[in-house]
């Protein structure tokens, strides 16, 4: 991951936000090659998905056909969105405090395991108590070795001492830990037990304030989804654009979380962007279309080059389930910062019955007592927070009947996208030189569809009209929108180097040859092989390699 992190700030993929002032955390910026790749992402999200999906016809796996259209929603919405779609109350992480380092952490993201070293003991904060077993803490990805080097800090112990601990049960996360135990517990870094505040919740909703007067009563929130924007404008959509059930409604946008422990480079950011279908479909027709969902996107990501081998299709179990759902799956990747055998989401699949749109019809729905959803209700009998009240059912002009559609939502993530396909696009290779010496070679195997430039052309020298006959070809394949770069700098095998570095997947060379027979050769950045066509086909001849 170190390696990867390096290369995507050396060839301009990925910087720390505001780095010169010391960075943001939890804040990203894509430089020049990463904005050309996270677009390609975004495109072929949304041409896969919405605009060439052809409705007049089923595709081989799905149901029946469909129609899918696309919307494009301000990140701020009215305050009562939130409150009715459930965020407003329950869209928390739970959090702890360290009160000797200041820090705060994510219960959940703290792995602990007891532990104790003989006739060595740890302090207890406030009380001053020594204890000779004590519950060790972690925050790292590699958390096993982390915490044996935590474990002989606390005891004050040598590493080469590391096998007299003695570990007891497995590691486990902090959030599954009675709150009674956390008097033994010693904080990440912390030098005595017992400095852990009891858990609170924390909003994940960014908070902002509209308008010149700034009180309270101003506040509003930056979107955490861009899910409700579709929800709320379903009535709009169904009158405005003849869509019929079954059809999708979709939305690429940035979506922010004040999310308490950023981390591992993009994969958990505080602002990001989202790539989301809420699908519309018949109640009694919903399984069919959230299996069609759940495979059609595992799918997409092993088109563009995943590896079946690192992603996983997982399945929540049926207590992980909300009442009405009939499913809900994770996309998941093997990303290189996690342990082995561990998998970090790229997307979720979720079947959310007709819950949004209830909830923004009626007001926040809760679960009572027989596990149905209803209105939740404040004391007095009011609901707790009212719907729009605006009648948002549909209308199925064939059945003759009128209801609330049921909803698949496939809501992936853009900047995980892209980093699961920097992760994925990483090889090092020997190839050999010039000379035929075997060097090091660091190729982005990019999708040729994701890849960030399309096609290099190289002039073999800068002289004898090459340059000139390489520039003609260069602004050829630039007027067909390609994304190219040119480069006369250095031996040619250097060139081919720093364009297999940023995974681009064609090299044109112009020779002494196209000076007298008009070809020049076009070289395979995998394959290696070079095929020698006539200049004026170049542009079709990359076109077709990049749609084959
Ligand atoms: N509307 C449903 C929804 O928002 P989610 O599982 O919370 O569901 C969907 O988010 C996707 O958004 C995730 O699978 C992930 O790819 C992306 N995502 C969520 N939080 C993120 C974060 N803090 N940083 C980067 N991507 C994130």
């Amino acid at each position: 991951m170190e390696k990867i992190v390096a290369l995507c700030k050396r060839r301009g993929f990925i910087f720390q936000n505001s780095e010169i002032y010391g960075g943001q955390n939890g804040f990203w910026d894509y430089g020049p090659l990463g904005t050309e790749l996270k677009r390609n992402v975004r495109d072929c999200w949304y041409r896969d998905m919405v605009s060439g999906h052809n409705e007049l016809v089923a595709p081989k796996t799905a149901p029946a056909k469909y129609q899918m259209v696309g919307v494009e929603t301000a990140l701020i919405m009215n305050p009562q969105v939130w409150k009715c779609s459930g965020h407003y109350d329950l869209f928390h992480d739970m959090m702890v405090d360290c009160r000797e380092s200041k820090s705060r952490f994510r219960l959940d993201q703290i792995r602990c395991r007891w532990v104790s070293f003989k006739d060595a003991t740890v302090k207890q904060d406030d009380t001053g108590t020594e204890l000779s077993k004590v519950m060790v803490t972690s925050t790292a990805e590699d958390f096993h070795e982390d915490m044996t080097s935590e474990a002989l800090r606390v005891f004050g112990q040598k590493k080469k001492y590391a096998d007299k601990l003695q570990w007891d049960g497995a590691a486990t996360t902090l959030d599954k830990v009675d709150v009674s135990e956390f008097a033994t517990v010693v904080a990440p870094g912390a030098s005595k037990a017992g400095t852990l505040t009891a858990p609170r919740e924390f909003n994940l909703m960014m908070k902002t304030i509209i308008g010149a007067l700034g009180t309270d009563d101003d506040a509003a929130y930056l979107r955490p989804e861009t899910a409700q924007g579709i929800f709320v404008n379903f009535k709009n959509v169904v009158d405005s654009s003849r869509v019929k059930l079954p059809f999708g409604i979709c939305q690429v946008g940035k979506s922010f979380r004040n999310e308490i422990t950023p981390r591992n480079f993009t994969f958990r950011s505080r602002e990001f962007e989202q790539m989301e279908i809420e699908f519309f479909c018949r109640p009694d027709e919903s399984a069919g279309w959230y299996k069609y969902w759940r495979d059609t996107r595992f799918q997409w990501y092993q088109d563009l080059g995943v590896s079946k081998d690192r992603l996983l299709l997982r399945d929540h179990h049926a207590d992980e389930l909300a009442h009405y759902s009939v499913g809900t799956a994770d996309i998941e990747y093997a990303f290189p910062f996690l342990d082995a055998g561990e998998y970090g989401e790229l997307e979720g699949v979720a079947h959310r019955g007709d819950f949004d749109l209830r909830s923004h019809m009626e007001g926040k729905l809760t679960k009572n007592a027989a596990g149905e959803l209803e209105v939740e209700l404040n004391e007095d009998g009011k609901p707790k927070h009212r719907g729009s009240g605006k009648d948002l059912t549909y209308f199925d002009d064939q059945a003759k009947e009128r209801f609330l559609p049921h909803v698949i939502e496939p809501s992936a993530g853009a900047d995980r996208a892209t980093l699961a396909f920097i992760c994925e696009a990483y090889h090092e290779d020997q190839q050999p030189d010039e000379n035929g010496v075997l060097q090091e070679r660091l190729v982005m195997k990019f999708h040729p569809r994701l890849a960030p430039v399309k096609a290099a052309v190289f002039p073999l020298i800068k002289k004898e009209g090459m340059p000139e006959k390489a520039a003609e070809i260069f602004g050829a394949l630039k007027a067909a929108g390609l994304s190219c770069q040119f480069d006369q700098q250095g031996a040619i095998g250097r060139r081919y180097r720093r364009q297999d570095e940023i995974g681009t997947p064609y090299c044109i060379t112009v020779d002494g040859d196209t000076l007298t027979d008009g070809t020049v050769t076009i070289r395979d950045r995998d394959s290696l092989q070079q095929d020698r066509i006539p200049a004026d086909r170049i542009v079709e001849e990359v076109l077709s390699r990049l749609n084959s």
